[in-house]
C-alpha cells in the first residue's frame, strides 16, 4: 500500500489544469478553464475545469470528477495506478506501508502459484509435443480437429499424460511443496496418496493480462459420461474466475484495433477463431458476465458482440449479466450460430471470411433480441405481456448515462413499436424506473418518494445534460446546499472564537442528522466531517474530493458548484460591487441550516396533524393540539428569522 504521507505529498502538488491539460486543450475563461470534452463528441466546448475547486465538469455530458477521477476515466487507470502516474509526474518518491503478515503470506502464496503454473505449463507442453503418448493421443486429436502447430504453440496448449502421478512426482522432485501443488489444482491427495488431477487431458493454460499463467482448463479427450468434459483450476489466490476472461492476453491489441470484443463460450472457440485470423475474441466459460469482466472489456472497447451457438444453455446465462453492460454504456450485440454448430466448428466449416460476414449480417441488438424472445414466450397472455413491458422499461432505464440519451430514446421508440404501445407511455415507465433507482441509490425509500410526488415535489423529467441535477428534487438541493456551505466555509469564523463547523454541530447533534437530512450519503459526509474535525484533520472539500471512498468523493464533486462563480465580465456591466458568495457566507450557512430545520418542523406539524385526525380520546387531542401550537410557534419564529436575517 502507498503510505498516507506519500498520498498527501502527491495531492499537495496536484494541478488539475496541468493534468487535464496534458490530454485536453484548455483555454482560460474567467476563473475557470474551458475545452472540448474528451468524453463525448462536441463542437462547442462545455468541458470546464476549476483550478480553485480542483474539479472538472462537463456541462454537455455531465461527467465530473477530480484529477484522480479524470485519470481513471480517461486513461482507464485504477486508483493506485493514477496515484503512481501522478507520483512520476511530480517526482514524488513512493513510500509503501509495511504489509501485514497476512497480506505478505498471501503474496508469497500467489508468487509460488505463478511459479508452479509456469513449471506445469512447460511440463504439459513438453509432454504434448515431445512424448510418444502426447503425440499419438493428444497432438493427433488436436490436429484432427484442425488446430495447427503454430496456434497450439501460441496458446501454450499441453497434455497431462494418462499416468497416476507422473506430473506429481516430477513436481515434488523439483522441490515444489505438496500443499501448494494441491492449492494450484494440479495435484489431488486421497488417503495420503498424491496423484495428478488432469490425467489424460488436453491442457489449456489461462493467462492473465500480462501473460502469466493463472490456471488451467483440462479437457477430456474421448467424451465420457462419467467424467466431466473440463476440469478447471479451483479458486485460489491467483485464479479468480469472476475476474478473468480466457484469451484476454492474446486479444487485447486486436480488440483495441477493431474497437469490438467478441465473446464466445469456450476455450476451443477462442483458439479456432484466432487461427482463422479473428483475434479480438475472449471466452467467459459459458457463465454470465460479472462486473469485473465487463470492466475488463470496457478498458478496450465499448462494443461487445456475443457469439453463442443457437441452442446453447449458456445464452440465458450470458443475457443475465447484460443489464450491467448497459449501465456501463456498453453496446451489446448478439449473434447466434445456426445448426448446432459453435463458433469453433462453424469457422472450421465455412472459413474466416464467411464467418466474419455471417457475424456482421446477423448481429442483433441485445435489447430488441431479448424483447423478441420475451414477446414470443408471452404469446397472447396480457398479464405476461404487461410483465414484458415492465421488464423492457427497466432494462432501458439502465441506459442512463447522459451521453447515451439518444440511444435511450431510440430504444424507447423501437421497443414501443414492437410492443404496440404508446411511445409516451413507455417513456413514462422508463423514467419511473430511473427515479426509483436514483432514490434507492440516494438511500431514500420508494415510499418516501411517492409521498413527495403526492406533495407536488415530483422530480423533474429526465433531461439530457446534467442528468444528476435534473433528477434531484428540490428538497435534496437544499440538503446539498447545507452540506456545501459547511464544506466550503466550515473553518471560517461564525463569531469570534467559534468556527462555522462548531456552530453547525452545536445546533444539530450528531444523532439528529438523520432526521434533518434524508439523503443518507450526505449524512455520511457530515458524520465524516465531524469525525475529522474532532480528530484535528482539516475537513476541507479537497480532503473529501480525494477520499478513497469513491461514492463519497463523487457526491462531493457533484455538490460542488460552478454556477456560483460570477463571470468577471459582469462587473463591467454592473455599477458598483456585487457581493460574492464568499462575502455572504454567514448568511448562506444560516439560511441553509435553518431551512432544513424549518422543513423538519413542517414535517412534524404534518405528522401531528395526522395523529390528531386519528386520535379518539379528548385527552390525546388536547395534547396534540398543544403540540400543534408549540410547533406552529417554532415555525413562525424560524420563518421570521429566515426572512429578516441581515448580516453586517
Ligand atoms: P462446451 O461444452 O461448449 O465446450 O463448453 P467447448 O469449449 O466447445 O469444447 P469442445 O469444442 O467441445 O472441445 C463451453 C465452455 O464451458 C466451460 C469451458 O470453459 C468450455 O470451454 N465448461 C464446459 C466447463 O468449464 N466444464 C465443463 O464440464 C464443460
Ligand atoms: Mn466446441
Amino acid at each position: 500500500m502507498i503510505t498516507q504521507n506519500t498520498i498527501q505529498q502527491i495531492l499537495s502538488r496536484i494541478d488539475i489544469v496541468e493534468i487535464v491539460g496534458s490530454f485536453v486543450k484548455l483555454k482560460k475563461r474567467g476563473t475557470n478553464y474551458l475545452g472540448l470534452c474528451p468524453f463525448h463528441n462536441e463542437k462547442t466546448p462545455s468541458f470546464t475545469v476549476s483550478p480553485a475547486k480542483e474539479i472538472y465538469k462537463c456541462f454537455g455530458c455531465g461527467r465530473s470528477g477530480n484529477s484522480i477521477g479524470f485519470l481513471m476515466e480517461h486513461e482507464k487507470y485504477s486508483y493506485v495506478e493514477a496515484l503512481r502516474w501522478l507520483a512520476a509526474k511530480y517526482n514524488v518518491e513512493i513510500e509503501e506501508t509495511e504489509t501485514s503478515p497476512e497480506v505478505k503470506q498471501q503474496q508469497l502464496v500467489a508468487d509460488s502459484l505463478y511459479i508452479i503454473n509456469q513449471y506445469a505449463q512447460k511440463y504439459f507442453t513438453d509432454a504434448l509435443m515431445n512424448s510418444e503418448e502426447g503425440r499419438s493421443i493428444a497432438l493427433s486429436y488436436l490436429k484432427e480437429r484442425g488446430f495447427r502447430e503454430e496456434v497450439i504453440k501460441k496458446f501454450q496448449l499441453g497434455y497431462n499424460p494418462d499416468t497416476r502421478d507422473g506430473f506429481t512426482k516430477a513436481a515434488l522432485a523439483a522441490q515444489y511443496k505438496l500443499d501448494l501443488l494441491q492449492k494450484s489444482g494440479l495435484v489431488n491427495v486421497r488417503d495420503d496418496n498424491a496423484y495428478d488431477n488432469y490425467r489424460g487431458r488436453i491442457i489449456f493454460p489461462i493467462h492473465n493480462q500480462s501473460g502469466k499463467v493463472l490456471g488451467f482448463g483440462a479437457r477430456i479427450i474421448k467424451n465420457n459420461d462419467k467424467a466431466p468434459k473440463y476440469i478447471n483450476t479451483p479458486e485460489n489466490e491467483i485464479y479468480v474466475k469472476s475476474k478473468l476472461l480466457y484469451g484476454a492476453y492474446f486479444a487485447r491489441q486486436a480488440i483495441d484495433k477493431a474497437d469490438e470484443c467478441l465473446l464466445v463460450e469456450g476455450y476451443t472457440d477462442v483458439v479456432s477463431l484466432h487461427q482463422a485470423g479473428i483475434e479480438n475474441v475472449v471466452a467467459s466459460g459459458g457463465t454470465s458476465l460479472t462486473p469485473d469482466q465487463l470492466r475488463l472489456i470496457k478498458k478496450y472497447t465499448n462494443n461487445l458482440t456475443i457469439i453463442y451457438d443457437g441452442d446453447s444453455a449458456g445464452i440465458k446465462a450470458a443475457l443475465r449479466g447484460l443489464d450491467l453492460a448497459l449501465e456501463e454504456s456498453l453496446n451489446v450485440k448478439l449473434v447466434l450460430i445456426p445448426d448446432k454448430e459453435d463458433p469453433d466448428s462453424y469457422v472450421n466449416k465455412v472459413g474466416a471470411a464467411a464467418f466474419t460476414r455471417f457475424v456482421a449480417e446477423n448481429k442483433k441488438d441485445f435489447i430488441l433480441f431479448q424483447l423478441g424472445i420475451a414477446l414470443q414466450d408471452a404469446g397472447n397472455d396480457s398479464n405476461r405481456k404487461a410483465q414484458v413491458v415492465n421488464q423492457v422499461a427497466e432494462t432501458i432505464s439502465k441506459i442512463n448515462k447522459a451521453e447515451d440519451f439518444t440511444r435511450q430514446q431510440d430504444y424507447i421508440k423501437q421497443c414501443s413499436e414492437l410492443l404496440k404501445i404508446e411511445e409516451s407511455g413507455l417513456h413514462a415507465l422508463v423514467n419511473k424506473f430511473i427515479r426509483e433507482k436514483v432514490s434507492r441509490e440516494e438511500g431514500r425509500s420508494f415510499r418516501e418518494q411517492q409521498e413527495n410526488e403526492k406533495a407536488g415535489t415530483e422530480p423533474m423529467d429526465n433531461l439530457p445534460g446534467d442528468e444528476v441535477t435534473a433528477l434531484f428534487n428540490r428538497d435534496e438541493m437544499h440538503e446539498q446546499a447545507m452540506v456545501r456551505s459547511l464544506l466550503e466555509f466550515g473553518l471560517k469564523e461564525w463569531k469570534p472564537g467559534i468556527t462555522i463547523a462548531e456552530h453547525v454541530f452545536g445546533e444539530i447533534e450528531e444523532n439528529q442528522l438523520d432526521e434533518l437530512i434524508d439523503n443518507k450519503e450526505l449524512v455520511r459526509i457530515l458524520k465524516t466531517y465531524k469525525a475529522w474535525y474532532d480528530a484535528g484533520i482539516e475537513p476541507t472539500a479537497k480532503n473529501f474530493l480525494y477520499h478513497e471512498d469513491l461514492a463519497m468523493s463523487s457526491l462531493v464533486v457533484r455538490i460542488m458548484d460552478f454556477n456560483y462563480e460570477i463571470s468577471p465580465n459582469w462587473s463591467e456591466h454592473f455599477e458598483g460591487h456585487i457581493p460574492t458568495r464568499d462575502e455572504l457566507y454567514l448568511e448562506e450557512v444560516f439560511s441553509t441550516l435553518n431551512y432544513l430545520k424549518l422543513r423538519k418542523i413542517k414535517r412534524l406539524i404534518d405528522e401531528n396533524q395526522r395523529d390528531l385526525e386519528r386520535s379518539t380520546t379528548p385527552e390525546d387531542q388536547m395534547v396534540l393540539v398543544q403540540t400543534h401550537h408549540h410547533l406552529k410557534r417554532l415555525e413562525i419564529e424560524l420563518t421570521k428569522k429566515l426572512g429578516t436575517v441581515i448580516f453586517r
